[in-house]
């Protein structure tokens, strides 16, 4: 008897183990399969609905239309979270058929949609709607004409972009700063804490915002890598640095800017000092060579037909392009940028929806700057008319080049520091109370910028007056994309049979 039972508890204790590592859901990929062409269908639906009312918001930013974007969105959330919950019954972790076991880890995994809380869910997409309103319609106005104001696009932009009067710039880039910055630093630290409380929710269970946000580039050690590639091209932003800052003393006096300090931001001809195309002219090497800063080009040919601000609206089917762009050089390669996306979007629309997407976030941007790569070759500008002759020689070429690191290299420091902000925001080690500060330290110590009026650290909130702060829009995929963007360049520029230094291909 005391062997039978002895037997019989060893059975049991093994039927029990067995049942703990048991509930491996369904192990059969042919319905896995089925269940993925099932979501297919419904979810292009869901997604379409949602994309159509953020389009319809985004063209005509109305109470109605931000109520329809908030319910949509909490509709997608519902059927994403629905969606993993079915997916969750399968077994797929086991799955032999690596596309397969990919497709489940892609939808399974709900960030901020794994909120359990409507009321909070709710709360999140109001405070995006909240946020996104106040950035997209803040208005800067005159002192003496309060009735004379400047919107962000195209008025604003082309203040810093144009005027070379230090006081005018100081105007306009103080004054965005004030109209949207204080309105939404309340609303961000709430919408921090909302974020993170969703994604903790998640089946994954993420730390923080940052850490859901980073897993996306599928690499443990990305933050590690991000370094090494800036320190790598640090010197070169570094150079770049030093000799605009003695062109910006020539122009605005030594006075104004220190011979070995960090250079006041409003003097790059961007809201951001993000890219420095625009002031090209004053820190062109050899003045007196072909000018490859098309803008004056373009106005002439264009003007007439566009006064000022105009929607940019393209339509191939289903793909679309909102920008509203000025006549400039820098939007002229913004627009080829969007349309890089939409032919991306055009290579992979055959795929199952979960792969319509990049390889990871910086894919995006990078296949739209590799169209504007050859697009800005003088090659392609004078095949399209905006240049009259491309004068040979390597001054020529140093202008041209100039023109690119303007662009390239002055962007790194900025497309770096961004994310590490954020980063830091969302594991906490920033605090609401540090927000500017810790904003201005990253951009002095990466861009050697300083801001040209001192800052109220207790009430500025300098960071949300970018647009993807309050859009909620990560960035570490533009500093990626500077980087993959000329592998591909080179890549391409090889298989097309191009001989030569890469700054001349243009694989159009
Ligand atoms: C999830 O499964 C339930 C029960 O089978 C089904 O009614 C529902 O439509 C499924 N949801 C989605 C979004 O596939
Ligand atoms: C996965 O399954 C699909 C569909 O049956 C098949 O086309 C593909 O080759 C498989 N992939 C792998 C890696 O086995
Ligand atoms: C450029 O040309 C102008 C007159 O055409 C001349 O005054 C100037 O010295 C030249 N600059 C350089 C750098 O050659
Ligand atoms: C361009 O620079 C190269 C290398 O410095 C030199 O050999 C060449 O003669 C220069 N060409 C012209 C047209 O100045
Ligand atoms: C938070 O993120 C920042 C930026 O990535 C990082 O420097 C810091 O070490 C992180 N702190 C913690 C506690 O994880």
């Amino acid at each position: 008897m005391a062997g039978r039972s002895f037997v019989f508890c060893l059975m049991l204790v093994v039927s029990l183990s067995a049942q703990n590592v048991a509930p491996r859901g369904i192990t059969d990929e042919q319905e896995a399969w089925d269940f993925i062409w099932d979501y297919n269908t419904k979810a292009e639906r869901v997604y379409y609905n949602k994309i159509m009312t953020e389009w319809n918001y985004e063209t005509d930013l109305t109470q109605e239309n931000s109520q329809k974007l908030v319910e949509a969105s909490l509709a997608e959330a519902r059927s994403d979270e629905e969606v993993a919950q079915n997916a969750s019954r399968f077994d797929w972790q086991n799955f032999n058929n690596a596309t397969l076991k990919r497709l489940f880890g892609k939808i399974t995994v709900l960030g901020t949609a794994a909120q359990q809380d409507r009321t909070k869910l709710k709360e999140l997409n109001n405070i995006l709607s909240e946020m996104s309103n106040i950035y997209s319609t803040g208005k800067v106005c005159e002192y003496d004409h309060q009735s004379s104001c400047m919107a962000l696009r195209p008025d604003l932009e082309d203040c810093l972009a144009s005027s070379r009067d230090y006081d005018r710039l100081r105007f306009c880039w103080e004054g965005w700063r004030d109209a949207v910055g204080r309105q939404l630093k309340d609303k961000y630290s709430r919408f921090v804490e909302l974020s993170n409380d969703a994604v903790s929710q998640d089946a994954q269970n993420w730390a923080d915002t940052g850490a859901y946000w980073r897993s996306w580039y599928e690499t443990a050690d990305f933050q590690e890598q991000l370094e090494n590639l800036y320190n790598q091209l640090q010197p070169l932003y570094n150079n770049l640095h030093a000799y605009v800052r003695k062109k910006l003393r020539e122009q605005y006096g030594q006075d104004k800017i220190s011979v070995t300090g960090p250079i006041p931001a409003h003097l790059l001809g961007n809201m951001w000092s993000q890219s420095w195309v625009n002031i090209y002219s004053l820190v062109e090497p050899y003045p007196n060579k072909t000018s490859l800063d098309v803008t004056a080009k373009m106005k002439a040919d264009y003007a007439f037909q566009i006064k000022s601000c105009s929607i940019m609206t393209t339509i191939m089917s289903e793909y679309r392009v909102k920008v509203c762009a000025n006549i400039n050089m820098e939007d002229l390669i913004t627009i080829h940028h969007e349309m890089g996306h939409i032919e991306y979007y055009l290579q992979y629309k055959h795929q199952p929806v979960p792969f319509r997407g990049g390889a990871n976030p910086g894919f995006h941007e990078a296949v739209g700057d590799l169209l504007a790569l050859s697009v800005s070759t003088p090659r392609h500008l004078q095949s399209i008319g905006l240049l009259d002759n491309v004068g040979g020689g390597n001054e020529s070429d140093i202008n041209f080049l100039m023109s690119m690191a303007l662009e390239k290299i002055a962007f790194l420091p900025f497309g770096y520091l961004m994310d590490q902000w954020r980063w830091a925001v969302f594991n906490g080690s920033t605090t609401p109370e540090t927000y500017n500060q810790e904003w201005w330290k990253l951009r002095t110590r990466y861009q050697g910028i300083v801001p040209p009026i001192p800052r109220n650290n207790a009430k500025d909130f300098d960071p949300g007056c970018k647009y993807h702060i309050p859009y909620n829009t990560p960035y570490i995929r533009y500093f990626v994309s500077f980087i993959i963007q000329f592998q591909f360049h080179k890549a391409l520029c090889d298989t097309s049979g191009h001989t030569g230094p890469l700054h001349k291909c243009d694989i159009s």
